[in-house]
């Protein structure tokens, strides 16, 4: 746990990450609209809400899955390694997947869970990430769906946390370092 003090200043509404997702939930059904054999990919644990909330805007019948992958530590600098702590359960050769992220920062998460996947042969594989940090690209990659592009700055809520705090707030916020007085 973080023994520097900070504070979390507001940055996305809960009202406008509802509103957002309508919106995208309208595109994905659209795009998958008569197929039997979606696969919804959470990856853990920063999806969780974002992937409860979207799924439940979907008509479709739909499958759902996790994998966690990570970069991170407990410290704020992503690294490129990527590990995998737990596989999905299913298999998705021949599905229509959708993997889900809740950031998009160096790239170099979403870059390796698509290789590791594209290898099993699905019909199709493609992204939505809640949020895009652009100016912290490190790897050529770009989510098929973005919530919201954001400008370059440590944000916990929602599913995302800092030192593993702070998912359960229902808002994106920015954390804030305070000074010691
Ligand atoms: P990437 O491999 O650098 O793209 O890192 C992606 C992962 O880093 C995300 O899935 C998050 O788990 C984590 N991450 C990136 N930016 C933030 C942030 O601002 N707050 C919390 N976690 C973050
Ligand atoms: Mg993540």
């Amino acid at each position: 746990m973080s023994e520097r003090p900070y504070v979390i200043d507001q940055m996305i509404s809960a009202k406008s990450i509802a509103a957002r997702i309508e919106d995208l939930s309208r595109e994905i059904q659209a795009e998958y609209d008569g197929t039997d054999k979606l696969i919804v990919v959470g990856l853990l644990r920063g999806s969780f809400v974002f992937i409860a909330d979207l799924v439940r805007e979907l008509d479709l019948p739909v499958e759902v899955d996790f994998l966690e992958a990570s970069s991170y530590g407990n410290a704020m600098e992503s690294s490129r390694e990527v590990r995998i702590f737990k596989d999905l359960r299913g298999e998705i050769e021949g599905r229509d997947v959708l993997v889900v992220e809740d950031i998009v920062d160096t790239g170099h998460t979403l870059t390796h869970v698509l290789h590791l996947l594209k290898a099993r042969n699905p019909a199709k594989i493609k992204t939505i990430a809640l949020l895009d940090k652009p100016s912290r690209r490190e790897a050529d990659i770009a989510a098929d769906w973005i919530g919201f592009s954001i400008p370059d700055e440590f944000v916990v809520g929602y599913g995302i946390d800092y030192a593993q705090r702070n998912r359960n707030l229902p808002f994106i916020g920015k954390v804030r370092f305070v000074e010691d007085s």
